[in-house]
């Protein structure tokens, strides 16, 4: 009876844990130590996780009223890899024509969606200018 009652008790704390990352997103990192992309000091809306910019509106509006927007946090495309993820709901899914809206919308997406960057490979750039001394 116990046992059962702290397993519950686990479960309800696992639970609210999980569903409170997944509200809040990918965490922000405390240390910046300048490998990081400008995405990790971004703000991110509360309720979807997605970058809050000037377009965000527009792309919640858009992207969100059939599917989650974990399917956009969870994908990185280049720009023509989100242009034909959308021809493709376009096709198959009933999505909409976004007409004006969908450069903005590509712009959004390949900013902070778009494939990593990774502008440290684990070792340090070569020193500028070594002057030698002679021993
Ligand atoms: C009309 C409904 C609808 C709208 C609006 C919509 N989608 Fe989707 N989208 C879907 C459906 C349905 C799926 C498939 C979901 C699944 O596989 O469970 C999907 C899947 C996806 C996927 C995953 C594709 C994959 O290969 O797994 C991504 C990424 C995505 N949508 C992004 C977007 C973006 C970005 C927008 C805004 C431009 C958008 N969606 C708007 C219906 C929509």
């Amino acid at each position: 009876m116990k046992t059962q009652r702290a397993i519950l008790g686990l479960t309800v704390l696992l639970a609210g844990w999980l569903s409170l990352s997944a509200l809040t997103g990918p965490s922000t990192p405390t240390v910046l130590d300048g490998t990081q992309t400008a995405a990790d000091s971004l703000k991110h809306d509360p309720n979807t996780g997605l970058v809050v910019d000037e377009r965000l509106t527009l792309v919640t509006a858009q992207c969100t009223a059939c599917h989650s927007s974990k399917l956009i946090l969870q994908n990185r495309f280049t720009r023509d890899g989100w242009k034909e993820k959308i021809r493709w709901m376009q096709r198959t899914q009933k999505l909409w024509d976004l007409g004006e809206s969908e450069p903005v919308i590509l712009d959004y997406l390949v900013n902070y969606y778009g494939p990593e960057q990774k502008p440290f490979d684990g070792r340090r750039k070569p020193l500028p200018a070594v002057q030698w001394y002679k021993l």
